[in-house]
């Protein structure tokens, strides 16, 4: 029987799904994870604790395990665990990235000059560090521009600014957000060029160093900040099918100048005009509950089984995202307090096309909106025939929901 070793970093949204895609694999599963006594103690010799800030020391673990239990594959689900599952596999012979080249999809700052060096289209930018003049530098780019934290994610931190009060206002509060979140609150934050124009998701696995893309999302709700929060994404994608190719150029083009070569890749772009711009990639397939919206073939394979299967080696298959469109809105958060309750969730599942719900915060957690916010509502999921009965589905799913949030 294939072992496939999963990193679950805490508060991870896909345990379970790609836990079961190791079932439908016939492959047994090992958790590597933080501390938590209820996994260790269920799974006993299936539990590997590990620490996801400390990636060396982590990595260390997984290759005495390995040494002990051969594995056939180290799956990180997160980006928490892309540098730790590198470096591991590496050093047992298993399918991996690079490590440096994961190191770069987790910094922000290093991603661009990565791509910077091969010419990569992309955001003109600056680094700010503390005695730096933000506003000088945001200056220096031209309004408006973007400010964001090196090493976050799902648009924490991520703020636009039109003016030096706002850039100077922006660089604090991303200050006081790092902080917060056990950071370095002086570590240098990133300034870049703001990119009009519509943005996209591209979907993809690596298989030595080829992209092949699995899907392109759209995100129709406007991004244009001040914050950016992602909401819908829908696919197949309804851009012009020349765009598209241009797009998936880029993005092949990117992916190679950081140097990933293996597993699942996702890449986020805009589209200004007639010019592609890249804003990012990471080494980790769609966050959050999202890759439930994307199946594949007649039987309606999920992606994890798709990535699980490459993990472990096993030989491949040429694969197409099923017929209907398909598509998920992350629910936003509206304002900061105590969730008391999200409401309507039985009429938002009546709509036509919406298949699935889950909310993903407890009732009595606090939550925030962004640039703070630091967990996701919920996923709402439609299909339809069409990218836009996808839309409407899922906009009159959210109509239907009340996120009761109680102030404190
Ligand atoms: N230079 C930019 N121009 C325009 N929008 C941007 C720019 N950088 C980021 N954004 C917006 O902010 C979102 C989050 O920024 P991103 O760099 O992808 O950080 P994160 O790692 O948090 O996803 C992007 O999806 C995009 O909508
Ligand atoms: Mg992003």
């Amino acid at each position: 029987m294939a072992r496939a070793l999963l990193i679950l970093p805490t508060g991870t949204y896909r345990a379970a799904d790609f836990i079961e895609a190791a079932a439908a694999l016939d492959a047994e599963v090992i958790v590597a994870s933080e501390e938590d006594m209820v996994l260790a103690d269920q799974l006993g010799d299936g539990f590997l604790l590990i620490d996801c800030s400390r990636p060396e020391e982590s990595a260390r673990r997984i290759v005495e395990l390995g040494d002990r239990q051969p594995l056939d594959a180290i799956v990180p689900v997160d980006d928490q665990g892309v540098l730790i599952a590198a470096l591991a596999a590496e050093q047992l012979g298993l399918t991996h990235n690079p490590p440096a080249a994961v190191a770069a999809t987790r910094n922000k700052v290093m991603l661009r000059r990565a791509l910077a060096d091969a010419e990569i289209p992309q955001p003109a930018h600056e680094l700010a560090g503390v005695p730096d003049d933000v506003a000088g530098l945001a200056e220096v780019i031209g309004y408006p521009v973007v400010l964001k934290p090196l090493s976050m994610s799902a648009s924490r931190g991520v703020i636009r600014a039109d003016d030096a009060d706002e850039a100077r206002g922006a660089a604090e509060r991303i200050r006081r957000i790092l902080a917060v979140a056990g950071h370095n609150p002086s570590e240098p934050i990133l300034i870049e060029q703001y990119v009009p124009g519509i943005e996209l998701a591209v979907e993809g696995v690596l298989r030595g160093g080829e992209l092949e893309v699995l899907a392109f999302f759209d995100k129709p709700d406007p991004l244009e900040g001040p914050f950016f929060e992602e909401t819908l994404f829908i696919t197949p994608s309804r851009l012009h099918p020349e765009m598209l190719d241009e797009v998936e150029r880029v993005a092949a083009r990117a992916i190679r100048a950081i140097g990933l070569r293996e597993g699942p890749v996702h890449a986020e772009l805009r589209v200004d005009g007639s010019r592609v711009v890249f804003l990012e990639a990471a080494a980790r397939s769609i966050g959050g509950l999202c890759g439930r919206s994307l199946r594949f073939g007649l039987l309606g394979t999920p992606l994890e089984v798709v990535l699980l299967r490459h993990a472990l080696g096993r030989p491949h298959r040429k694969i197409r995202r099923e017929d209907p469109a398909s598509g998920v809105m992350m629910l936003p958060i509206p304002r900061a307090g105590i969730l008391s309750a999200v409401q309507g969730t039985d009429r938002a599942l009546e709509v036509p096309g919406v298949t699935e719900m889950e909310i993903t915060i407890p009732p009595g957690r606090r939550v925030w909106p962004l640039p703070e916010a630091d967990r996701y509502l919920g996923f709402l999921f439609a299909r339809g025939p069409t990218p836009e009965d996808v839309e409407e589905a899922l906009r009159e799913g959210f109509a239907c929901l009340d996120i009761v949030i109680d102030s404190d």
